[in-house]
């Protein structure tokens, strides 16, 4: 069969499944706009930016109007308990980031989470309050809105602050993961009073108040970062964690710091990439590897070709090999950044990769775990009428972060802590295995994969992206960003396409259903790759700017219920 007619039966078969239970949303064309756009996870939050932009506010405005009203909205992953990546593009192309990633608090040392024969002792990471590190998303968001917003604080919260005290309307989704998370929340008095609905199942149509967050939110509104840090919610955190015995005080809280920090920077085939550095190796990766996979010509008819995805599945070994090696807080190790995406690096990479056959694992001293399926964190991606563009991944960690609800304060805490590696050779709920740069220290960001992505050509933005997904988070917008730039895919069809996911550990290659065909995926496995079937894996949010027609395109993601609004 040739190429070509391979794309276009893969094009069509997921025109068809796209429709089906495994995508909730039919493949559509991209929304339109011509002065803004904003994609997010919730259709509420999506709205509440576009409002704050048709009312003159520049897209940080936006976004930070947008990160308030997730974390009323979308719960799961939506936060102020957490915290994330902000980077900015203004229209003359200046570029930075905000780095409000969560940290361990004072008293956290490397073996906190071993038991005396220094083996993890199972959940105390990844659940309870045991495994939160300190919030930074209100610092951040706060930050971001003192440096580059134009509105003000109360403007921009006041639409999150309305969600929580009058209520939403569940949709089907976030009522299907409140019943399904039943379990883990009932363990948390104060998270089953608020999550649950008095021993009734939620149904999609239910009207979701929650009045403890809008009293929260407004103590940030009228005293911006003390309202959070210092004061009443302060001492609430503190109680929960002394309640259950977790490590967060007083003096984490204010001592608190958002940072804003150089962006990292690459070029693919003529395009600018911007996007975040440690304590992320989001940045750091998808540079590594669009510098390893532009040593190859690509044309749209290799498409999910075995040249295609072996050349991606080895650059990948080598990236997340690197991850794992070299990649911590830089506050507190030595990050080799510029090596690591230099196109030096990169050309010594491609070199050694086997044409025909795949490289075998470097042997580490590592136990593999099954990962679970249910994770979340989000993106959203805004685009404002005066060329600026905002791309922020903000997360808890798991789905609905440790469980814990901070009592009388109505937010979730994060489950961050299970991201540092607790153990050399350990994997973490992601599978992932870290080193000594990643390690637990006092005050230390712990390793994120959060991708948040800016693409400019000719020093304007032209693609906005990320993901949630855990590691998988660098692969999808990895993918999203060759299949436009490679494969000439619109943003709606380069989001949707079917993608594999491959970390250097464990050795399988992740595929969700449609992304091989039977006989690319035989001649892969003859030249040694292993794969492994997965229903689901990203979700990304993304907008294209077509700068000649002057169109701005935006995408949801189909494998969840997000909205992209333009106007
Ligand atoms: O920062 C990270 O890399 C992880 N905590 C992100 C977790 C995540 O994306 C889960 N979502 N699906």
């Amino acid at each position: 069969m040739s190429n070509i007619r391979k794309y276009v039966i893969v094009v069509f078969i997921f025109t068809i499944v796209s429709s089906s239970t495994l995508f909730n949303l039919a493949y559509s064309k991209p929304i339109l706009g011509k002065k803004g756009m904003v994609v997010s996870a919730s259709d509420l939050a999506t709205k509440v930016g576009i409002e704050i932009l048709k009312k003159g506010g520049n897209a940080i405005d936006a976004a930070v109007g947008v990160g308030f009203a997730l974390a009323v909205t979308f719960p799961a992953a939506g936060n102020i308990g957490g915290g994330g990546f902000l980077v900015f593009v203004r229209n003359d192309g200046f570029a930075t980031t905000i780095d409000y990633r969560e940290k361990a608090p004072a008293s956290a040392h490397r073996n906190m989470y071993l038991d005396s024969s220094l083996s993890p002792i199972p959940s105390m990471s990844t659940e309870g309050v045991t495994s939160a590190g300190v919030p930074g998303s209100v610092a951040g968001l706060l930050l971001a809105l003192e440096k580059y917003g134009t509105m003000s604080l109360q403007e921009v919260i006041q639409p999150a602050i309305e969600l929580a005290e009058r209520g939403f309307k569940l949709n089907y989704e976030l009522s299907q993961s409140l019943n399904f998370n039943y379990k883990n929340f009932e363990k948390f008095p104060s998270t089953k009073k608020i999550f649950t609905n008095n021993e009734k199942k939620f149904s999609d149509g239910d009207i979701f108040l929650q009045n403890d967050l809008a009293e929260t939110l407004k103590r940030i509104r009228d005293y911006g970062t003390d309202g959070f840090y210092r004061g009443k919610t302060a001492d609430l955190i503190v109680d929960q964690m002394k309640g259950e015995g977790g490590f967060i005080t007083h003096g984490d809280l204010s001592n608190y710091k958002a940072i804003e920090r150089l962006p990292i920077r690459g070029n693919y085939r003529g395009y600018d990439v911007i996007s975040m550095g440690p304590p992320s190796s989001g940045g750091i990766a998808l540079v590594e590897a669009l510098n390893i996979l532009e040593n190859i010509k690509f044309s749209k008819e290799d498409f999910h070709s075995s040249k295609h995805l072996h050349y991606l599945i080895e650059a990948l070994k080598c990236v997340y090999f690197d991850r794992a090696e070299y990649l911590g807080d830089s506050d507190f190790v030595t990050v080799p950044v510029e090596r690591l995406i230099s196109k030096q690096y990169a050309k010594k990479i491609f070199d050694s990769i086997d044409l025909n056959s795949a490289s075998k694992n470097k042997s580490i001293n590592a136990k593999v775990f099954e990962s679970k399926e249910s994770f979340e964190t989000t993106h959203y991606s805004v685009y404002d009428s005066y060329g600026n563009a905002v791309s922020v991944t903000t997360t808890i960690n798991g789905s609905f972060g440790s469980h814990v609800v901070v009592d009388g304060a109505g937010f979730l805490l994060n489950n961050e802590m299970d991201d540092f590696s607790l153990k050399p050779g350990f994997p973490n709920m992601y599978d992932l295995i870290g080193s000594e740069a990643n390690s637990i220290q006092p005050n230390k960001r712990m390793l994120s994969s959060m991708t948040p992505t800016v693409i400019l050509k000719d020093n304007k933005p032209v693609l906005i992206i990320g993901s949630p997904g855990g590691p998988m988070i660098i692969t999808s917008v990895l993918q999203a960003v060759m299949n436009i730039i490679d494969f000439g895919m619109d943003v709606e069809q380069a989001i949707n396409m079917p993608r594999i996911h491959h970390q250097w550990l464990p050795e399988e290659i992740y595929h969700e259903p449609f992304a091989l065909s039977s006989d690319v995926k035989m001649k892969l496995e003859t030249m040694g790759h292993k794969f492994q079937h997965r229903n689901s894996m990203g979700r990304l949010e993304g907008i294209l700017i077509d700068r000649k027609n002057n169109i701005i395109y935006g995408a949801t993601d189909c494998r969840g219920s997000g909205l992209a609004e333009g106007f």
